[in-house]
């Protein structure tokens, strides 16, 4: 028997041998307006410069026009409120061409941008496209984000038009969006020129305050709109993600290549066929939800799920499963949270339907490091492959991965697989050199970044050229890994401060500014603790100031990183200390931080200036150095 691995290796290595020509090939898959000669653009630093297209039309109208104008592309699950809508490309096509002529008859025109900040349901997917449709750049604020950061955006992004809801619905909680989004109006210095706001009558919110357009109003008055023509290096969405400061960074990603890839992506990847069903159960407003819940299995002529609940309580821990027996989804892809939640919940897997949901082939998890017992208990439970694969907002799609629909399949529990097609990577150590076999060091990846990947970050030049600065020739991931014998890439953490809670990405230097404005705080550090549910939370180390009120520190510094970042952010521990480990130099020693909170082996810093400080906290978590 052939080695199931060897087509995923000639595959890769044709990606590297004549890069250019294997994604010329792979943009042969996709419509054009005028097909591109051209592969990578070293001077014009895009993909595909001669190329011109409409990404709406590659997800929506293509297929309708190709006769499949029948077959469901979107399946609304809401748990949350119960209810449940199909709609087919044909239907799609419909709201969506209606959506794009209301947002064209508030003055929006190629170029603008517009800010979703929306819950999971149709209409945000629909506004998405018609962006795509007119040639607007969306930006997608995830709804768990306080007014503070819809502001940052706002004013980042001056957007012709800003889109809400009345409300959206968080397990069984009922969030307000409106008086989020006047708040954020008010904060920002950047005035909006107009806001469409859909008003969700099922969750019955009175609306107060300051009035906005009615989106259903809107919509009834609107023409449908055709699709314009890009360039394929134009801005299709900006989407903000954490960077290591306050300030977010506006990932931008391009309309060519990102339909280029996330289309291969489908096949090779995910090993997924044009009819089939695919379930990413994320949030619209994570690269996971932009890529896997709309645009990507679109693309490939799928039907797609969006799913408005939680992995628990919505009724219950066997919501999943009934979702995807219900819509027969073939390929799922989740968080390891989400799954770690359940078998909380459900250890035995007694809500499992009885059917053990015949058409699912496998389940992808990202987000977070994956821990092969959850890998382990999930594979028993199914009986089907679960694949764990690496990649960032930065990078718009899976970069390390077991290439399913390559004939892939090995896997190895505690590592994400192999490099996938297009991907060059080396690990290196801090002089720049390869690290040797199974030692860790600093991800990278050679460039140019295979197509979809960002190109820039919006009015940020500086910090997107930081990430290509330190190895020349290769993009920083910012994570750390090491290269198993057999060619395994395990990633193993952050080398900055940023951390993954619950699949949420978030920077722990921003909570320790927000935590540095709260009165009576002299210094402070936050680090990520491990947690047997979001696999990482984040912990803060409070020294107070002589004008600290210490009864109620605490509760103030949760009360402003809640009210400032959002409740995503979810810290709910501070420790106040006598002082902060340092160095000599006067850096807080939050790895050795880290190290005592998740109980890993240390010894004493020899760059410690003040010791006394480090084995107090030591003590208060009954940790002992090692000698
Ligand atoms: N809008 C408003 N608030 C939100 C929100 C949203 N879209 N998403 C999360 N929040 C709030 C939550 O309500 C919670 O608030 P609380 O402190 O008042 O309870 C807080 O942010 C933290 O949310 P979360 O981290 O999701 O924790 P949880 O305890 O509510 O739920 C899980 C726990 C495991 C069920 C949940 O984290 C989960 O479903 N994880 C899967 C993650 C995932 O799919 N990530 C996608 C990345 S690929
Ligand atoms: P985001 O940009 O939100 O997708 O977060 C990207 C970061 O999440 C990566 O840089 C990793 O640190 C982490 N991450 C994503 N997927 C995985 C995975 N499969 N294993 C380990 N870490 C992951």
């Amino acid at each position: 028997m052939s080695n199931p691995s060897n087509e995923y290796e000639r595959i890769w290595q044709s990606s590297m041998d004549d890069r250019d020509q294997f994604w010329l090939d792979a943009a042969s898959q996709i419509d054009w307006i005028t097909r591109p000669q051209i592969g990578w653009d070293e001077q014009k630093n895009c993909w595909f410069p001669d190329g011109q297209l409409n990404s709406c039309y590659n997800a929506v109208d293509r297929h309708v026009a190709a006769g499949r104008g029948e077959q469901i592309a979107l399946i609304y699950e809401s748990s949350a409120t119960g209810h449940r809508a199909e709609f087919t490309y044909q239907e799609l096509l419909e709201r969506v061409a209606r959506t794009a002529g209301m947002m064209a008859a508030t003055g929006v025109q190629k170029g603008d941008r517009v800010v979703i900040y929306m819950p999971m349901i149709p209409e945000t997917v629909f506004a998405m496209l018609a962006c795509a449709r007119i040639g607007a750049i969306h930006s997608v604020v995830f709804g768990g984000f306080a007014p503070t950061e819809l502001a940052k955006r706002i004013d980042d992004a001056e957007p012709k038009l800003l889109l809400t809801a009345s409300g959206g619905m968080e397990g069984q909680k009922i969030i307000e969006y409106k008086p989020i989004v006047d708040q954020a109006i008010a904060l920002a210095e950047y005035e909006i020129p107009s806001v469409i706001l859909f008003d969700r009558s099922i969750l019955d919110i009175e609306l107060d305050g300051p009035g906005y357009l009615d989106w259903q109003q809107q919509y009834e008055l609107a023409e449908p709109t055709e699709c314009v023509t890009v360039h394929s290096s134009d801005p299709l969405y900006i989407l903000y993600t954490s960077g290591t400061t306050g300030i977010p960074k506006g990932v931008v990603r391009d309309n060519g290549g990102h339909a280029v890839a996330l289309h291969w992506t489908m096949q090779s990847i995910y090993g997924l066929k044009p009819g089939e069903t695919y379930w990413a159960a994320s949030d619209v407003g994570w690269v996971v939800g932009h890529s896997y819940i709309v645009y990507a299995p679109l693309f490939a002529g799928a039907s797609t799920i969006l799913f408005e609940g939680k992995p628990i309580g919505t009724p219950d821990a066997g919501e999943f499963w009934r979702v995807m027996e219900r819509n027969n989804v073939t390929v799922f892809f989740t968080a390891p949270t989400a799954i770690r939640a359940i078998r909380k919940e459900d250890s035995n897997g007694a809500l499992l339907p009885e059917s053990r949901l015949p058409d699912l082939r496998a389940i992808f998890l990202a987000g977070e490091r994956a821990d092969p017992d959850t890998i382990y208990w999930l594979e028993d439970l199914l009986d089907r492959q679960v694949i764990d694969h690496w990649w960032q907002t930065e990078l718009g799609w899976p970069a390390v991965a077991t290439c399913l629909g390559l004939g892939d399949t090995r896997r190895r529990a505690g590592s994400a697989g192999f490099p996938v097609p297009g991907h060059h990577f080396r690990i290196l150590n801090e002089a720049g050199q390869p690290v040797e076999e199974a030692s860790s060091g600093n991800i990278t990846i050679a460039t140019p970044l295979p197509p979809g990947c960002y190109q820039s970050l919006w009015n940020n030049q500086p910090e997107f050229e930081k990430a290509f600065a330190n190895y020349p020739g290769h993009y920083e991931t910012g994570d750390s890994g090491y290269r198993d014998k057999d060619g395994f890439l395990h990633i193993m953490g952050r080398t900055d401060d940023i951390i993954n809670v619950a699949g949420h990405r978030l920077s722990t230097g921003q909570m320790e500014g927000l935590l540095a404005e709260v009165d009576g705080v002299a210094e402070c550090a936050v680090i990520g603790a491990q947690d047997t549910l979001k696999g990482t939370i984040p912990m803060a180390f409070v020294v107070a100031g002589a004008s600290a009120d210490l009864e109620n520190l605490d509760r103030q510094c949760i009360a402003k990183v809640r009210a400032e970042l959002g409740a995503v952010a979810a810290l709910k521990t501070i420790h106040q200390v006598q002082a902060l480990p340092k160095t000599r130099s006067g850096k807080i020693l939050r790895s050795s931080l880290r190290a005592i909170v998740n109980g890993q082996r240390m010894t004493m810093p020899n760059t410690i200036e003040n010791p006394e400080a480090l084995k107090t906290i030591a003590t208060q978590f009954a940790y002992s150095f090692t000698l």
